[in-house]
Parts: structure tokens; sequence; C-alpha cells
């Protein structure tokens, strides 16, 4: 058993150091200080000054949805790769038990916690515990709201996600060329609970405005509205669900569906799914997603999905871990912590208030992925790689 954990914990720090971005930049250690960076709150004052008296709470929301997997993979590998110990939690996609693993992290008295929050809205009294204790909290991937206990938010630009399935939506189709033809749209959002829901349904939406609004695109459910067209936990049976009734109660007199705009890959299964037997060969829909999970990848080679925005997780883990040493380290990171990593990403103080004020954001640059650049996107950089049934597996 500890063989097999050895291997595959060997595994990971070799598909690490071969693909993504990378911290070297800087040599790291808990000590160092850095001459550009200011020295920090006392909120986020620094507690130990040796890497292995350190302890990282990464606390993630669940195992069911695949990308949450590969960041806790990262995330503990990089984190552990720097001497720190790490606990890391998932919490079933049940915000309760979410703030029940914070409390234990805290009372085992992490030096820091990263938080990838399940429901956004749910945290803040939890999370004032870590403050009142100085430990400071990096809010992952999604923004936690209406706690001051965050220091800082690591991101990818989650409005250009959306932005990115429109764009692709009117690049397919060549919608500013449509002249009089029609096309049919279906929008699945995300989990409401989920801070990112909105900035990928907006991103999309404000992208294919125009076309709405001048009836190239049409919406045959009239379902425009986020909250008419989100999804509780990004679930792919919801997706289902969802579509299946959408189509049994605007399609089935034979309307055709061109267009399913679904904010990420697990809703985008489920709507594969329910249009699969109507839809085949010469008239399959486009499907957008995001993440590139396998099961999509497949979908994606066998035509059933289009695209899906790729962001690369591992990544996303290196800025987070380049941010806490600084924090760790006593500074208080800004604009110059860009120097200390290869990753393409950018610092922005103004896009994210979580309402207590606008939270200081690293965010990261997605990827759109087709059936044309898989290939180069995915597989040349290490990200994944091609199985004996010629499908992607994750390289990890
Ligand atoms: C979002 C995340 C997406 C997707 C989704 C479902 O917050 O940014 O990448 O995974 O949750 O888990």
């Amino acid at each position: 058993m500890k063989k097999r954990l050895l291997g595959i914990l060997l595994t990971v720090m070799m598909v690490i150091s071969l693909i993504g971005c990378s911290s070297d930049k800087d040599t790291p250690t808990s000590t160092d200080t850095d001459a550009t960076a200011t020295k920090a709150a006392a909120t986020t004052a620094p507690v130990a000054t040796d890497a292995k008296d350190i302890t990282v709470g990464v606390s993630m929301p669940t195992k069911s949805l695949e990308r949450w997997n590969r960041d806790g993979a990262y995330l503990k590998a990089q984190f552990e790769a720097l001497g720190y110990k790490v606990e890391l939690t998932y919490s079933d996609d049940d915000s309760d038990q979410q703030v029940n693993d914070l409390q234990n992290l805290i009372a085992e008295g992490v030096n820091l916690l990263v938080v990838a929050a399940i429901n956004g809205e749910a945290l803040s009294t939890v999370l004032t515990d870590a403050k009142d204790q100085n430990i400071p909290v990096i809010s992952y991937d999604r923004l936690i709201m209406n706690t001051d206990a965050i220091s800082y938010y690591v991101s990818f630009d989650n409005y250009t996600v959306g932005k990115l399935q429109g764009q692709y939506i009117i690049d397919t189709l060549d919608l500013a060329n449509a002249g009089d033809k029609k096309y049919n749209m279906e929008c699945t959002a995300g989990d409401p609970a989920d801070n990112n829901a909105g900035f990928f349904f907006n991103g999309a939406m404000d992208t294919l405005k125009t076309y709405i609004d001048n009836g190239t695109i049409v919406i045959p459910s009239g379902q425009k509205e986020f909250e008419k067209v989100a999804t509780d936990k990004w679930k792919t049976e919801n997706a289902l669900n969802r579509m299946q009734n959408v189509l049994a109660s605007y399609y089935a007199d034979g309307t055709q569906l061109d267009i399913a705009l679904c904010s990420n890959d697990s809703t985008a299964l489920g709507v594969a799914q329910a249009i699969e037997s109507d839809y085949a060969g010469t008239n399959q829909p486009l499907v957008t997603g995001q993440d590139g999970d396998v099961a999509n990848l497949k979908n994606l080679l066998d035509g059933k999905q289009s695209m899906t925005v790729y962001k690369a997780v591992a990544n996303e883990a290196v800025v987070t871990v380049a941010l806490a040493k600084e924090i760790l380290a006593g500074n208080k990171p800004d604009a110059s912590l860009l120097d200390k990593f290869t990753c393409t990403a950018a610092y922005d103080t103004s896009s994210y208030d979580n309402g207590t004020g606008v939270i200081p954001s690293y965010l990261l640059v997605p990827d759109v992925v087709t059936k044309d650049n898989y290939k180069e996107i995915l597989v040349d950089t290490g990200y994944y790689t091609v199985g004996d049934d010629g499908y992607l597996q994750a390289a990890q």
C-alpha cells in the first residue's frame, strides 16, 4: 500500500516537473523576503520560520467533479515540494461538511488555508475563526463572499471563460454573415451557490447579445435568465433532466436545436446525453463546455461536444503556492508576485468584490480546446496522454 502511494506521488511529482508553468524564477524557502513586497498586515502575520513546521490546509469541494481531484493533487504535491505539510480535505459538495472540515483544520492549527468554496456565501462565520487566529486564507478558484478573512483570490479569468464559449459559437456558425438564417439555442448554467457561475454565463451571454437581440439566435424555451438555467451543484443529472424537459416541451414538433451553451463539462455531459438520441450526424448541435474532463474529451473526439474551455489547474496551483509562500514569509504580495513564476497571469484589483471590498486577484488565462487543436494544447504539453483506445486520459 505504502509503495503504491509512493508510486502515485512520484508520478504526480514527475508530471508536475514536466508540465505547466513553474515558479523557478525563485528558489523556495519559507524564510526569504522579497525586496519589492511590503510587510503584511497583522492578520497575515507569519507564524513559522521553517518549512517543515508549516502546515497548509487545503479544502476542496468534491471528488465527484474531475477537476477538483486534479487541483487537490497538484496543490498537495507542490506544497510538499517546498517542505510544507498538507492537510487536504474534500467535503462531498456538502456545505455544512465544508464548514466542519474547516473548523477541524483551524483547530489543528494550520498556518494557512486554501479554500475552494462549495457555497461562497456559507463560510463567513467559520472564516472569522481563521482570521481571529491569524490564519491567512486564499480563496481558490471560486470567490468566497462576505468575509474580510480572505486576503487573496486565485482563479482563471472567469468572465473570459464565458466569452470564449460565446465567441466560439459566433465564429463556428459565422453568425456575422448569417443573413436571414436563425439558430435555436438553449442555455445551461452552473451552480447558483458558486460565484463563478454568473461570470461564466454573463461572459457568454454578453458576447452573444447582438445576435440574440437581432434574432439570429432564438431561444425557443424563452429561458435566458441565469436563475432559470442554473444547475444545482453543477450536477450532470440535473442538467440532463432539465434539457430533457426543455426538449419535450419546445422541440417535440421537430424543431432543431442548433446550440447548447453549457457553462462547464459536467453540465455538457448531461446535455449531450439528453440530445443524443435525437441528434446525430448532420444535425448535431454545437455543445460548449469547460474543464477538459476526460469523459468530455471523449465526447469531443466522438463529435458529441464541440469545444471545452481548458484551464490548466496545474498552473493555478503554481500561482497559489507561490502566493502562499510569500504570505507565510510575512510579505504582502502584489503585482510583483507575477515575477516569481512563469505562468501567464494578471494581477487584478478591480473585478472581484466579495461584499467586503475588492479582493486582490491573480487570474490565469484559459484556452479553447477543439478537435482541431487538442493534441497541441493537451497532449503535447503533457497534461493528457492518448490511451490505447485513442481517447485522452489525464497524465496524472
Ligand atoms: C467552477 C469551476 C469550474 C468547474 C465548476 C464545477 O467553479 O471554476 O472549473 O469545475 O466549478 O465544479
